[in-house]
């Protein structure tokens, strides 16, 4: 594997969602694969989960890990071609990427979308330069459009809770008071769908009208704007705010309660329910359930490493053919 950016990176789900459970059950196993090779995690946006994860993921490994938060550590970056820097950027991503390639034998990015120029976010502008000119494997922590650690680790951890082969989930939309992007949905939805597609979910998408996805991530998902209807008989309920793709990072007012709660709970086949956190409690999801028996949100949180495991890993085999 030399690039891990969305689902089409990942051709059979199943055998990577078992790798992974097997790095879980043994997460030593591969202790010196990464002996001498160095991972980066540049960060150009804040994380928690993302950042520690996917350092203790190369550290099970054996790989050396060097993290550059360039939002507040790095100079402030050029992506644009053809411009004179005479302004407050101080060095170009040509420059920058091609030297952190010279450090890494494997680099992971994270850069969140503008939210305002939808052409340049949806074309991964940013995270295409980064590939481009590092010169060396590179993994997602986070692009505009998509977060496939998150989405690889929602699968596995359906997968470990699954109590029926097809298990219905739904990725449900929150209320929140910011713009958010639509990176965690898209991803989510664009590996839901393909887990549907090799038959190892149902997938719903519910969201108030506006909140449409782009197309391209909910290909064969059944798309509604009643909450409680796609919530009956679901096994997993996947809670998440996002921003209007439509009106590009734009937020409706929503007068229908869309927070998920016990009442709403109630209407589901006893479902899972889970959040990629950071979660605003009682706003996109009720303390009840967040502190009751139906979260998830924890042991997903903690299977994020196994998703980064499997990763590196995949990778490191590629650099040492
Ligand atoms: N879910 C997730 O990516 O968390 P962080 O933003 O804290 O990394």
């Amino acid at each position: 594997m030399k690039r891990f950016f969305s689902v089409a990176d990942v051709d059979n789900l199943e055998e990577i969602v078992k790798d992974a459970l097997a790095l879980k059950a043994n997460p030593n196993a591969n202790e010196s694969l990464g002996k001498y090779k160095t991972l980066g995690l540049v960060f150009l946006n804040p994380s928690l989960r993302t950042r520690l994860s996917t350092q203790k993921a190369a550290m099970n490994l054996g790989m050396n890990v060097m993290v550059m938060n360039m939002d507040k550590d790095g100079w402030a970056l050029e992506t644009q071609d053809g411009v004179v820097m005479n302004g407050t950027t101080v060095e170009h991503i040509r420059e920058a990427a091609a030297v952190m390639g010279e450090y890494c034998d494997i680099l992971g990015l994270r850069s969140f979308p503008s939210l305002k120029d939808k052409e340049a976010d949806y074309n991964e502008d940013l995270f295409n330069k980064f590939i481009k000119f590092c010169g060396v494997p590179v993994v997602s922590l986070e692009s505009a459009t998509r977060h496939p650690l998150q989405s690889l680790t929602d699968l596995i951890t359906i997968t470990e809770y699954k109590s029926i082969a097809k298990p219905k989930v739904v990725l449900a939309w929150a209320p929140h008071v910011k713009a958010l992007p639509q990176a965690v949905p898209n991803s989510f939805a664009e590996w839901m769908s393909k887990a549907q597609a090799q038959g190892l979910v149902d997938f719903t998408v519910a969201h108030p009208a506006g909140y449409e996805l782009a197309e391209e991530f909910t290909e064969g998902a059944t798309i509604t704007n009643n909450l409680d209807e796609a919530l009956a008989n679901s096994d997993f309920v996947y809670v998440k705010n996002w921003s209007s793709y439509k009106e590009y990072g734009q937020v409706y007012p929503v007068s229908e309660n869309w927070m998920m709660d016990n009442a709403k709970l109630g209407l589901t086949n006893d479902a899972k329910v889970m959040h990629c956190l950071p979660v605003r409690r009682d706003l996109e999801l009720s303390s009840e359930i967040l502190d009751g028996p139906n979260s998830l949100v924890i042991k997903e949180a903690s299977n994020r490493v196994w998703a980064a495991q499997v990763v590196l890993k995949r990778m490191l085999e590629d650099l040492n053919k």
